[in-house]
Parts: C-alpha cells; sequence; structure tokens
C-alpha cells in the first residue's frame, strides 16, 4: 500500500494573463489531498461512488501510468472542488505519485508532465500552473523565458511554460469561497476574445504580466505591504476584463481594509477570493458576514509527498 498527498494551490498573481504567455505566481497552501494506493482483486475507485467529483481525474491517471494488476484508489481531501484552490491538480498529483511508487517511479517532473496532461485532458483546456505547484510545493513562477530557479518546462498547442522555483515568505491568506462553481474553460475563450477585439484589453493582459513580474520582488524582499497593493490593481484589471462578478466584489471590498491587498484568484467568475492580512480572524468574519466561506491557508509547505 502507498499513500500520497498533494497539497492545493492559489494563483497569488497572473491568472488569465498566463494564458497569453504573461508571467504568473502560484503558491502551494496547507490543505491537502491524500490518496491511498493499494493492490486489489478488482480496480475500484473510491469504493466505485460514480458521482464522486474526482472520478475521471483519477481515471485519466491511471490509464497514464498503470498497466496490469487491479488497484483501488481511494481519496481524502480537504479541498472544495471547484474552488479555484486547485483540488483537480491536487487529485491529479497525488494518484500519479502513488501509482508510480508503486511501480518505484516517483519523480516529480514527471508527475508534473502527466498530471499536466490528465488536467488538459479532463478539463479540454489548462495551463500547467497547478499540477506543477502542487507537485513542487512552495511557490512557482512560470514564464514564457528561462531564467533563474529552473525546475521544468512543458509545451502544449505551440505553448511553452517555464517553471521556476520561487522562495516564498510565511504568508497567511484567507480565502474567501463564493460557493459558485463557475467552469475554467469559458472565462479563457471570453477574455480570449476581449483581447482579440480589443487593445485596452490587450494592455490590461500586459499590464498584468508587469505586476507578476513586480510582484516577484516583493516577494523577494518580503515587501507584503507592495504585494498587497499589486493583488489589488491586479483585481481591478481581472474586473475589467470581465472575469470578476458581484460577490466576488464584496468579499474583496470587505476584506480590503483589514488587509495588505485581496483579489479574485483563479478563473473567477465564481470560486473564491484571497486576502492577504496579518488579522485572519476579522477578515474570516467580514467574509462570513457577507455570504462567502472563509478559509484560513498558509504557504511555504511541501509538494507531492509520500507519507
Ligand atoms: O481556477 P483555476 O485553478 O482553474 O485557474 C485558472 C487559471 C487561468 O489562468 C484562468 C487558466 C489557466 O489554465 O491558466
Amino acid at each position: 500500500m502507498v499513500i500520497t498527498s498533494a497539497p492545493g494551490k492559489l494563483i497569488l498573481l497572473g491568472e488569465h494573463a498566463v494564458v497569453f504567455g504573461e508571467p504568473a505566481i502560484a503558491v502551494a497552501i496547507d490543505l491537502r489531498l491524500r490518496c491511498i494506493a493499494s493492490p486489489s482483486v478488482e480496480f475500484t475507485i473510491n469504493g466505485k461512488v460514480i458521482d464522486d467529483a474526482y472520478r475521471s481525474y483519477i481515471q485519466a491517471s491511471m490509464d497514464k501510468v498503470w498497466r496490469g494488476d487491479p488497484v483501488s484508489i481511494r481519496t481524502f481531501s480537504d479541498l472544495h472542488s471547484g474552488s479555484g484552490m486547485g483540488s483537480s491538480a491536487a487529485v491529479s498529483v497525488a494518484t500519479l505519485a502513488a501509482l508510480m511508487q508503486l511501480r518505484g517511479m516517483f519523480r516529480e517532473p514527471r508527475i508534473a508532465r502527466l498530471g499536466f496532461e490528465v488536467e488538459s485532458e479532463v478539463q479540454g483546456r489548462a495551463s500547467p500552473i497547478d499540477t506543477s505547484v502542487s507537485t513542487h510545493g512552495q511557490g512557482i513562477f512560470v514564464d514564457s523565458e528561462l531564467g533563474e530557479d529552473h525546475l521544468w518546462s512543458m509545451t502544449m498547442d505551440k505553448r511553452t511554460w517555464h517553471i521556476h522555483h520561487l522562495r516564498v515568505p510565511e504568508m497567511t491568506i484567507v480565502v474567501g469561497y463564493t460557493g459558485i462553481h463557475a467552469p475554467t474553460g469559458p472565462l479563457v475563450d471570453m477574455v480570449k476574445d476581449k483581447v482579440s477585439e480589443n487593445r485596452w484589453a490587450r494592455e490590461a493582459i500586459d499590464r498584468i504580466g508587469e505586476i507578476s513580474l513586480e510582484g516577484m520582488s516583493a516577494l523577494r524582499n518580503d515587501d507584503l505591504s507592495s504585494l498587497g497593493e499589486l493583488m489589488n490593481e491586479d483585481h481591478s484589471l481581472l474586473s475589467k476584463l470581465g472575469v470578476s462578478c458581484p460577490e466576488l466584489d464584496s468579499l474583496v471590498k470587505v476584506a480590503r481594509p483589514l488587509s495588505y491587498g485581496a483579489k479574485l484568484t483563479g478563473a473567477g467568475g465564481g470560486g473564491s477570493m484571497i486576502a492577504l492580512t496579518d488579522d485572519p480572524d476579522a477578515v474570516s468574519e467580514a467574509i462570513r458576514e457577507k455570504g462567502g466561506e472563509p478559509i484560513i491557508v498558509h504557504t511555504g509547505v511541501q509538494g507531492v509527498t509520500v507519507e
């Protein structure tokens, strides 16, 4: 039997712009998904529960790496699925790692690559951010150019992403989950259309890319005040691009006076917002009062591990 776990993630800066090759920053968080893989008399996934949200990711992961005797896979998650906290990446990464470990072939770059393929196949569209940060842990910086602390690179549909290690200071972040599930694909398509039709939208994407680069300097200097301001500006640009929603805007608004900065995270349209703060209890209370579900998370965590 093998037990693995992989962390969830938050995109700190650069979502949507990363689809156009702009830089982005993601951090792993202390909410994990555990996977138990064991030899079995028949193939089972979570005891064969048909409506399991993770089933197709697990199945696609098995198809990638498993040829042979039946195995049973069970998953246990701290993460809400469809909340923008990377649960689908974590389930893919943890399952791949468990099956590869059963074969004695646990390799991080391969797990990250296959995880990206699984997410792309199941979702139809993905960037490698989520699966790379869930594999590596800590933080990652994604760029179209190769830089220092390079981990691995991924190419798909003529697009290449270079993934770099990013040291992140210990941060407390309050996630405000709207409870609204919004699929990523249509939001990405909408932004694409806007960018091809409007110069202002292209400029917004360019500015988001610059914000991610400025965010890298802020993180290097442990300068949370500057990072918070950049998060605020990023949220304004994402709103302008049409990927926020009234629920996200209202959670961002109440969190701001108590935070360094606050913004939506991930695809938007619902999902979650994040607030970087020294007062997580006050921010949580404010988010709850506005109807969101607050979740306090911390950064600086390990990537995929065999437990
Ligand atoms: O909400 P998530 O975790 O699916 O994040 C989507 C991030 C986008 O930049 C909008 C799309 C992508 O694949 O990078």
